[in-house]
C-alpha cells in the first residue's frame, strides 16, 4: 500500500535535490550534443543502477534531444533499469536448458514467494526478480543468479533457503 506523510515528501525532495546534484557532476563530463545521450544514460545507471524519470528529463535538455528519443533507447537496450533496483538481485535462467529442467516453476514460485512480478522489485527494495537468458551454464542447469553467485541444479526450495539467508 502507498503511504504518504510530511516526511516521505521532505525526504524525497532530499532524494531529488541530491540526485540533481550528482547529475551535474555527471553531465559536465560530457558536451551538450546528442551523440552523448547513451554515454551519459549508462553513467546515470552506474551511479544509481537505474534512471529516474527526473534524470531522463535532466540528461534529454542537457544533449537536446527530446525525452521520446531517451525512451525508446531506454526500451531498447535491455541493459536499462528505468525502475530502482532492489539491493538484491535475483536472476532465474530461461535460456532451453534450463527451460527444459525447470526454470520456469522456479520463476513462478519465486514470484509467489516474494510477491514481486519478473523484471520489478520488492515494496522493501530487497530483491529485484529478472529472468535471462542463458549466463553460460547449461552444465548445471537449471541455473539462477543471485547478486554474482550461481546457484546450479537447484530447485525452488534451495533458492528460497538461499534467499533466507540474505
Ligand atoms: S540455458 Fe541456462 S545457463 Fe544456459
Amino acid at each position: 500500500m502507498f503511504r504518504h506523510n510530511a516526511t516521505d515528501s521532505k525526504e524525497r525532495i532530499l532524494y531529488v535535490k541530491k540526485q540533481t546534484t550528482d547529475i551535474d557532476s555527471i553531465m559536465e563530463k560530457y558536451p551538450g550534443e546528442p551523440q552523448y545521450l547513451i554515454s551519459l544514460l549508462q553513467d546515470v545507471q552506474a551511479q544509481y543502477s537505474y534512471i529516474s524519470e527526473e534524470n531522463i528529463r535532466f540528461i534529454c535538455d542537457h544533449v537536446g534531444v527530446p525525452v521520446t528519443k531517451a525512451w525508446s533507447v531506454l526500451t531498447f537496450y535491455r541493459s536499462f533499469n528505468i525502475e530502482p533496483r532492489g539491493e538484491h538481485l535475483v536472476r532465474v535462467c530461461c535460456g532451453t536448458a534450463c527451460h527444459l529442467k525447470g526454470a520456469e516453476r522456479i520463476a513462478e514460485d519465486l514470484e509467489r514467494h516474494l510477491c514481486v512480478q519478473r523484471e520489478h522489485t520488492t515494496e522493501d527494495m530487497h530483491f529485484t526478480l529478472e529472468t535471462i537468458n542463458c549466463p553460460g551454464a547449461c552444465a548445471v542447469a537449471p541455473v539462477v543468479m543471485v547478486d554474482d553467485d550461481y546457484l546450479g541444479a537447484t530447485n525452488q526450495a534451495d533458492v528460497r533457503n538461499y534467499l533466507k539467508k540474505l
